[in-house]
């Protein structure tokens, strides 16, 4: 049966040129992309030889789920041999608590919403490098070696070098944001992250006039991320993961480097030690474990457009009047409710960043 589901998962996505389009384009999909997990469930909805009369309890439903990612994930690693037997082995476990950050400030740009808890934070996480299944990042990055930890800044600015992480949290002022954090994949959590403006961080490198967007580049180790040992081939993704933004996206004040989840220092598999965090845009462009930061003139090439340009653009933002060439963007399923919500646009922080756009075609600049 495993065989069967990555079978039709291959078949499905590369062999039988499986069909997307945003108006009249149409590209093959790539075989890894974060919808994996949807893709999976719609095969296995489909399977003629499963009697609905299995699929009516919930529980049930439940455990098949899990048992067929288990087992799909089994084929996957069992073909490429990247992820090695620790995942199939190891469950799922929420990240152990860390040092406690100090002296971190409220923030007025918090949300009141009900925060999700530490236990779904650290569990329900998308980092490819740590292999494709949400409960990956918690089992594989365990040993992830985040100290000492080095940024490169580089491009278009003044203060080229490489900097040790704690140099640039020094005399740096922590406040908590309390986040709405919105998968492209129409699921969403509200998040405590802790960190500081990206802003502060820009001004101290002294960008020139030069510097148009923002790149930031995640550190890139096959001996330490399993993921990445995957071949393009095979659907890997073209390593090392990027992100950007426009030089006046990165200088809003909701943009934040963070550095910490509910007053503690960030867990490996939320992209410890340093990542960014941008909440009014889907959660791809908040890029984890950030080794580089370069100022640059052209608008850079991000991850997922890379993968299929005509899924992912480089802006982003969510937009529940645009939807992905498979699926509905209207509305979201906050992880730990059983109603889906509506999506805000621009996450519900238009009246911060709408004016950004002002002007712009939102349906061609998704
Ligand atoms: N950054 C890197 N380097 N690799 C990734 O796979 N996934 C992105 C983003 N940043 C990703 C990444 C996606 S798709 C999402 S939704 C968020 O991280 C998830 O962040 P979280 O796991 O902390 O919720």
């Amino acid at each position: 049966m495993a065989t069967r589901i990555f079978a039709q998962q291959l078949v499905g996505r590369s062999g039988e040129k499986a069909m997307s389009g945003r108006g009249e384009n149409r590209l093959p999909l790539p075989v890894v992309s974060p919808y994996n997990e949807s893709y999976l469930i719609m095969v296995i909805k489909h399977a003629a030889d499963i009697p609905s009369s299995e699929i009516t309890d919930k529980k049930l439903y439940l455990n098949r789920r899990e048992f067929v990612r288990t087992a799909a994930g089994t084929v996957v690693a069992a073909a490429t041999g990247v992820l090695g037997s620790e995942v199939l082995l190891r469950a799922a476990e929420p990240a152990a608590h860390g040092r406690k950050l100090a002296n971190v400030k409220k923030s007025p740009l918090s949300t009141t919403e009900k925060a999700n808890t530490w236990d779904e934070i650290t569990t329900y996480n998308n980092f490819y490098e740590f292999g494709t299944d949400k409960d990956s990042p918690s089992i594989l990055s365990r040993n992830f070696k985040t100290e000492p930890w080095t940024v490169a800044v580089e491009g278009e600015c003044n203060k080229k070098a490489v900097y040790h992480l704690e140099d640039i949290l020094k005399g740096q002022v922590l406040e908590e944001r309390i986040y709405r954090h919105r998968c492209v994949e129409a699921w969403s959590m509200v998040i405590p992250w802790v960190g500081f403006p990206l802003s502060d961080f820009i001004k101290k490198c002294e960008p020139t006039s030069k510097a148009k967007f923002v790149e930031f580049t995640t550190l890139f180790d096959k001996t330490q991320m399993p993921g990445t040992r995957l071949p393009p081939a095979l659907g890997g993704l073209h390593w090392p993961y990027v992100e950007g933004l426009r030089m006046d996206e990165a200088m809003n004040p909701l943009a934040i480097l963070a550095v910490g989840l509910y007053g503690e220092v960030l867990p490996n598999q939320d992209g410890a030690p340093f990542r960014l965090v941008v909440p009014w845009k889907y959660g791809f462009k908040s890029i984890k474990s950030i080794v580089k930061i370069s100022f640059v003139e052209k608008q850079p090439l991000n991850t997922w457009q890379d993968q299929a340009a005509t899924e992912y653009g480089f802006y982003s933002n969510v937009n529940p009047e645009v939807n992905h060439p498979r699926w509905s963007q209207a509305t979201e399923r906050r992880i730990g409710e059983f109603f889906k919500r509506k999506t805000l646009m621009f996450n519900g922080y238009g009246a911060q960043v709408a004016s950004l756009y002002a002007g712009m075609d939102l349906k061609k600049n998704f």
